[in-house]
């Protein structure tokens, strides 16, 4: 039986690693020991996604989270390096760019245990992001990495990374087919919110270069309060971005502030939304898998096809590219390529 012990910690690794666990746990000689690092803690930040989306209570919870980079990610590092050592696992699988991809890919590859990356190549050629970092480090230290896109793969290449690179697609799509059903039957927001369906925007905004200066969060809400003036623009508020906003003084007056919404709900809103302005790495592929219309509020993006196919567009750029269909992000088997991949790679090894 080959062990693979996960490392997540932020609510989009829940949500990509519940569609990598579930196909681990239907994979023959395949088992999983989960590490959540405590990044995100809040029950509608973290708790909701392992309910709703039937990830196993993980057998090692760390509790680590907030603070500066150095002091987040030092924390983890010291903490997960004894897991690992107790546990032996045959792989470490990481998700994505956060502080806890970095740290579990960092204390793997110092042990010589071989790391996967799913989410690899993605780039924004942005190194002033934290995630910029995170990615280049964990993409470097990996031994499989997993692309959601050609782009991607064409990233890894153009760094020299061409062994162990594999285009899978992408895992929330297979997160996004495993909810939309579930959530058209179970969730009741759109009524309770008084909101029409095809009648308002949904919005998210996160991200450390629209959070941490006055002058950009500003700009950020004052581009939603304005796009509000036509129709409701609700906004699940990161607690980040509500932190960042009372410390600043900044009013949300005129937006639908509602607190961070489980992932059913979020599929509801989002089936039902008529755009989506956003600056979540998730929500720019989601708007396209539910065929909403995306701003995304950056001044780059990962996600170019989304781009080049009309479905997205940068805030500050050209207006959108004519309208295509993307075949890039697979067919909802990503999670099963993974597992098999992992499987097979362990064989030859
Ligand atoms: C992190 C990731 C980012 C990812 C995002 C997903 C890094 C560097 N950043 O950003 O790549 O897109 O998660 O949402 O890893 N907080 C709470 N309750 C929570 C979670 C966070 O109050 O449940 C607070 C923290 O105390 C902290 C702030 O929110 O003050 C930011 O949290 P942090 O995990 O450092 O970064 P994110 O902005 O969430
Ligand atoms: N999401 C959610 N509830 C919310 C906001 C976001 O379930 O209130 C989901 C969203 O649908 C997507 C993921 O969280 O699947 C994106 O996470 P986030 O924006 O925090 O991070 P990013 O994708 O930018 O790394």
């Amino acid at each position: 039986m080959l062990k693979i012990l996960t490392v997540v910690g932020a609510r989009p690794q829940f949500i990509k690693a519940a569609a990598v666990s579930r196909a681990i746990r239907e994979t023959e000689g395949l088992s999983e020991v989960m590490v959540h690092t405590g990044q995100h803690f809040d029950s509608n930040m973290s708790a909701v996604f392992f309910e709703e989306l039937g990830i196993p209570e993980p057998q090692h919870h760390l509790d680590i989270h907030s603070g500066g980079h150095g002091d987040m990610t030092g924390r983890m590092l010291m903490a997960v390096e004894p897991i690992l050592i107790e546990e032996k696992p045959d792989w470490v699988v990481v998700y994505g760019d956060t502080n806890s991809t970095l740290a579990g890919s960092l204390a793997a590859s110092k042990l010589h245990i071989p790391v996967a990356h799913v989410e690899a190549g993605l780039r924004s050629f942005n190194r002033r992001m934290p995630e910029e970092i995170n990615r280049l480090v964990t993409d470097h230290l990996s031994t499989l990495q997993f692309c959601p896109t050609t782009t991607a793969v064409a990233n890894l290449a153009a760094e020299g990374i061409r062994k162990g690179v594999h285009h899978v697609g992408d895992v929330m799509y297979d997160a996004t087919l495993f909810a939309i059903k579930r959530a058209a039957e179970s969730s009741n927001l759109l009524s309770n919110l008084g909101l029409e369906p095809n009648g308002y925007a949904l919005a998210t905004v996160h991200r450390a270069e629209n959070t941490n200066t006055p002058g950009q969060l500003r700009s950020v809400i004052e581009f939603l309060q304005e796009k509000a003036q036509r129709r409701p623009v609700v906004l699940p508020l990161h607690p980040r971005t509500g932190q960042a906003a009372s410390r600043m003084g900044i009013r949300l007056d005129g937006l639908q502030v509602i607190d961070p919404v489980g992932y059913l709900d979020m599929a509801k809103l989002l089936h039902h939304a008529a755009a989506v302005y956003t600056d979540s790495g998730g929500l720019q592929k989601e708007a396209y898998f539910h065929r909403v219309p995306c701003v995304t509020l950056r001044d780059e993006t990962e996600w170019t096809e989304t781009i080049a196919h009309g479905w997205n567009k940068l805030w500050k750029g050209p207006d959108y590219a004519a309208r295509g269909e993307i075949s890039e992000y697979g067919n909802g088997r990503a999670a099963f390529m993974i597992a098999d991949l992992l499987k097979a790679a362990s064989v030859t090894a």
